[in-house]
């Protein structure tokens, strides 16, 4: 049995030995956190560790014993959106959107840490993460976008 926060609240599960997105997927029934490469070459599983980006696909779940997940999920909600999901909405900065559930947290924890990013910072943020539909321009202006409104 692992214990840990998932977006707030402590779960207990019972899959050791399996990575984290798997279990995120599978038992804790998140959908958010996407399998793309299974090899730390995308970014599709990114969630955040104690409020830093992590590989999913990799980090067996045990990793996370004791510490705080945080997936898109709990980043906001249909009602009650982040303002960088706003944001992206506002950008239409998604097309498929496969990426972007690690993208928006990997831009949360850049903005938790430097309110005010410039492009050049933006983009190592998201350098982990790949965008097949080439939309990386947008979402470094929903980025912005984002930081504009949470600064105010
Ligand atoms: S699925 Fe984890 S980096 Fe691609
Ligand atoms: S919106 Fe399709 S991969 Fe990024």
């Amino acid at each position: 049995m692992v214990a840990f926060t998932l977006n707030g609240a402590t779960v207990q599960v019972v899959a050791e030995g399996t990575p984290l997105l798997h279990v995120l997927r599978g038992e804790c029934g998140l959908s958010g956190p996407r399998f793309g490469c299974g090899a730390e070459q995308c970014g599709a599983c990114v969630v955040l560790v104690d409020g830093a980006p992590a590989y999913a696909c990799t980090m067996g779940v045990e990793a996370v014993a004791g510490r705080s997940v945080t997936t898109v999920e709990g980043l906001g909600s249909a009602a009650a959106p982040h303002p960088l999901q706003r944001a992206f909405l506002a950008e239409q900065a998604g097309q498929c959107g496969f990426c972007l559930s690690g993208i928006l947290v990997a831009a949360a924890a850049l903005l938790a840490r430097d309110p005010d990013p410039d492009d050049g910072a933006i983009r190592d943020a998201l350098d982990p993460h790949l965008c097949r539909c080439g939309s990386h321009n947008r979402i470094i202006r929903a980025v912005q976008r984002a930081a504009a409104e949470m600064r105010a």
